[in-house]
């Protein structure tokens, strides 16, 4: 990833944090952006601590503006972008379908999946002249239907299909877009599970070891999806998840 110019949403924390951290340490300048401002420099600052070259950028990815914005900021430090990683997400409060809140709704899904929208169409339009690649996160969740899940299952899944499309459309443009959808992973969106250990050893036994995934194991694997020695993959989301997708429980 030498002298390669990457954006990590969600970089603040638990996946995203790990990505910028491995982006960086493979020599990649990493844009930092989150809307937590503590969480996204501190990251940052950690980066520039091992060496690396980090700046940090406030991003709310539900608004499309502020993602034309971190793009535009990026294009204006580095002058080119070559990877986006398009990883921030939130998990939501959960509620039967029925019961579930309209808001609760959009604001999931304004996140998950209209962020990720802005994220590929800003840098669709960055990349167009050289190239680049996009990686999108969805989730196993995305592929398999839990209880009261309802936004963060629809927002998923339409991840999934905009990796798809999106692969489609800009492949012309020497643009490569592909997902990750792990599994249980321990960052801090699935923390609130940590207060339940009957639930978390539950969800922990669906990897096919039993045990939850770290976020180095996830950014790893967005490392390599980012990288040229990944030059043949385009248009697949690819489970990280210790088979958990796989098999009947
Ligand atoms: N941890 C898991 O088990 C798991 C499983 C499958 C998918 N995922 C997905 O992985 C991605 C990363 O989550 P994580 O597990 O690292 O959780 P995390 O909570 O540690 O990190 C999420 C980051 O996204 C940021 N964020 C939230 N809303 C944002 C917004 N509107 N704009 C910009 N940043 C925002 C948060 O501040 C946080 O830093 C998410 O898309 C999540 O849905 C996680």
């Amino acid at each position: 990833m030498a002298n390669k110019v990457a954006i990590v949403t969600g970089g603040g924390s638990g996946i995203g944090r790990a990505a910028a951290q491995k982006f960086a340490r493979e020599g990649a300048r990493v844009v930092v952006a989150d809307v937590n401002p503590e969480s996204g420099a501190d990251t940052a600052t950690a980066i520039k601590k091992q060496g690396g070259e980090a700046d940090y950028i406030v991003v709310d990815t539900s608004s499309y503006e502020s993602v034309e914005s971190l793009v535009q900021q990026t294009l204006e430090l580095y002058g080119k972008l070559d990877i986006m990683f398009n990883n921030a997400g939130v998990v939501g409060e959960r509620y039967s379908v029925h019961e579930m809140p309209v808001e609760e709704y959009h604001r999931t899904v304004a996140v998950n999946q209209h962020g990720v929208f802005y994220g590929i169409k800003t840098a669709g339009n960055a990349m167009k002249e050289n190239g680049g690649v996009i990686i999108n996160t969805a989730s196993i969740y995305g592929l398999i239907a839990d209880r009261k899940h309802f936004p963060y299952h629809a927002s998923k899944g339409a991840v999934i299909m905009m990796t798809k499309s999106a692969a489609l459309d800009l492949a012309r443009f020497n643009i490569r877009v592909v997902g990750i959808a792990p599994g249980l992973i321990e960052t801090g969106i699935v923390s609130g599970l940590r207060n339940n250990p009957d639930l978390w050893h539950k969800i922990e036994r669906a990897q096919m070891r039993g045990k939850a995934g770290t976020p180095e194991e996830v950014a790893n694997v967005a490392a390599f999806l980012a990288s040229d020695e990944a030059s043949f993959l385009n248009g697949h989301v690819f489970c990280v998840d210790d088979g958990a997708s796989s098999f009947k429980r």
